[in-house]
């Protein structure tokens, strides 16, 4: 089975910040978990390079635009790795392989006569590389705002459009009849209306600047960044070579979104593909948005969070941990100090930290750092290995359906038994009395903590590593094989060190 999963591209007009961190770890989540279950998967990311919000910002530099964003997206790129996140490839939306993609793209819908020229008049917004309607804005200080608060100006010029309009029952019977392409639910509702409401032709080329993909034929035209930046997704996997080998195993894809992005990629995206007889994503979810300490985050209130400043202090995984236990995958955030230290405090020190902490050093100091397979069971370990079952089964599917909080929730409750079978168990009385029984308790504790850690491992994947090292790599799994079985190997441990030390 294949998956290929995409982030949006990531605008070159500033530095990256916590929304875009947030979109990239998700895919990286999703990614582990489905090489875990055997899945071969390409995972993509990238920058999107042209367009006037672009063009403004190195202009505003005062430097050249290609050299602005040869500049901004190394940002980008680098972030991908010091998230901890492994990308398959990195696309830009000023590389010749995408210009000859997109480029092969409008040909496409101009031979199936899709495109025509015409003149557009309306409301444009840079900040969201958008057109509106007069209806869709509001009034502050007596100028049209979006509903978000964007500026717009009033455009008025000689402009290629999209056929949009021809594509409403399609795309009305595709959702229809696949409720599931598109998530959460409410977003599927939200995008289904939006289409039922009525669709225009879409303005799709540009005049007054030229940072962007030449019309074909057309050297007055540039390509409206946003059919240039979707067509990313099939560049990446050789568009228009349909019949590569990258692209016959990987289309269609499964795109995350921020929910500010959604039309886009559930309406002008299926549309652009099926004018162009190319299949509509599999699925498209949009998550929600973080604000900072309950505020809005937005560089004019100077409150953006800087990936690199959390990070350096509260940890990598503590805070992808944070962004995806905290939050319903889908809803919005918001990111606090507070909410962060109780967190991981409550989750990852005690809960899981401390089973591991106290269980291993048990077994370095009392079994000669050796635990051996043992099968004679009672009714609590029978208890706990059923409950490990059961949740081990909740997590896959929450997993399977993206809804990783759920996921991280099932896991905490495993180890949340784990730690009061432990307690009520107490392998330390044992020690004195029943060498049998303290051996059975550690061997089973010691498997469920392995099995926990590689669940854990799309979330916290460098952590997880560390603690599997315990373990002297006689445990290296790398997929979900027969994982409700227990290892009959015998187990050496090494002296753990601290993986998740409180936050004060
Ligand atoms: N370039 C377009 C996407 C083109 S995809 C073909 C774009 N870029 S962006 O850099 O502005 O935003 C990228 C992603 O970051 C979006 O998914 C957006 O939702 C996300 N976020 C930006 N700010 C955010 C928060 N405060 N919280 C969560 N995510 C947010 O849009």
């Amino acid at each position: 089975m294949n998956l290929y999963i995409t982030t949006p591209i990531y605008y070159t007009n500033d530095i990256p910040h916590i929304g875009h961190a947030y979109t990239t770890i998700s895919c990286d989540i999703i990614s582990r978990f489905n090489k875990l279950s055997n899945k071969d998967v390409f995972f993509l990311s990238g920058t999107d390079e042209h367009g006037q919000k672009v063009e403004k910002a190195a202009k505003e530099a005062n430097i050249n635009p290609q050299d602005f964003v040869d500049k901004l997206s190394t940002n980008f790129e680098k972030l991908i790795p010091d998230l901890g996140c492994e990308i398959n490839d990195f696309i830009r939306t000023t590389e010749k392989r995408h210009i000859k993609s997109a480029q092969a793209l409008w040909n496409k819908l101009i031979e199936n006569d899709q495109i025509y020229l015409s003149n557009y008049e309306g409301w444009y917004s840079v900040r969201d590389e958008a057109f509106y309607q007069e209806s869709e804005l509001k009034k502050i200080d007596g100028n049209f705002v979006t509903q978000n608060g964007s500026p717009v100006e009033w455009v008025k010029e000689q402009s290629y459009f999209f056929r949009l309009s021809n594509w409403q029952s399609k795309l009305t019977e595709l959702y229809e009849n696949n409720p599931d392409k598109i998530a959460p639910k409410s977003r599927y509702n939200e995008v289904l209306s939006f289409i039922k409401s009525g669709l225009k032709d879409l303005s799709i080329s540009r005049t007054t600047f030229d940072w962007g993909v030449q019309v074909p034929n057309n050297d007055k035209h540039v390509m409206y960044v946003w059919i240039d930046a979707l067509c990313n997704y099939l560049t990446a996997i050789d568009y228009p070579d349909t019949s590569s080998q990258k692209y016959s195993k990987y289309w269609p894809a499964i795109h995350v979104v921020g929910k500010d992005i959604l039309r886009f990629h559930a309406v002008y995206w299926p549309a652009f593909l099926l004018a162009a007889e190319l299949k509509p994503p599999k699925k498209i979810f949009a998550h929600g948005w973080w604000t900072n300490e309950g505020k809005k985050i937005s560089k004019s209130l100077g409150n953006t969070i800087d990936p690199y400043e959390i990070i350096n202090e509260y940890g990598l995984d503590q805070i992808r941990y944070f962004l995806f236990s905290e939050v319903p995958f889908g809803n919005d955030g918001d990111f606090s100090k507070k909410a962060i230290s109780k967190r991981v405090n409550a989750d990852l020190s005690n809960n899981y930290g401390n089973l591991i902490q106290r269980i291993l050093s048990f077994i370095v100091k009392n079994c000669n750092s050796t635990i051996n397979p043992v099968y004679d069971y009672n009714n609590d370990d029978f208890n706990l290995i059923e409950n490990f079952k059961v949740k081990y089964l909740e997590y896959k599917n929450f997993m399977d359906n993206l809804q990783i909080d759920k996921a991280i929730k099932s896991i905490m409750e495993l180890l949340s038994l784990t730690n009061a079978y432990v307690d009520l168990q107490a392998p330390w009385k044992l020690k004195k009395n029943d060498l049998k029984r303290m051996e059975t308790v550690l061997f089973i504790t010691v498997n469920i903590i392995i099995k926990s850690t590689i669940m854990l491992s799309p979330i916290i994947p460098s952590s997880s590593k560390r603690v599997l090292k315990f373990f002297n790599d006689d445990i290296t799994y790398q997929n979900f094989n027969d994982f409700n079985k227990f290892t009959d190997k015998i187990i050496k441990i090494n002296s753990p060190t601290p993986i998740f030390p409180r936050i004060e």
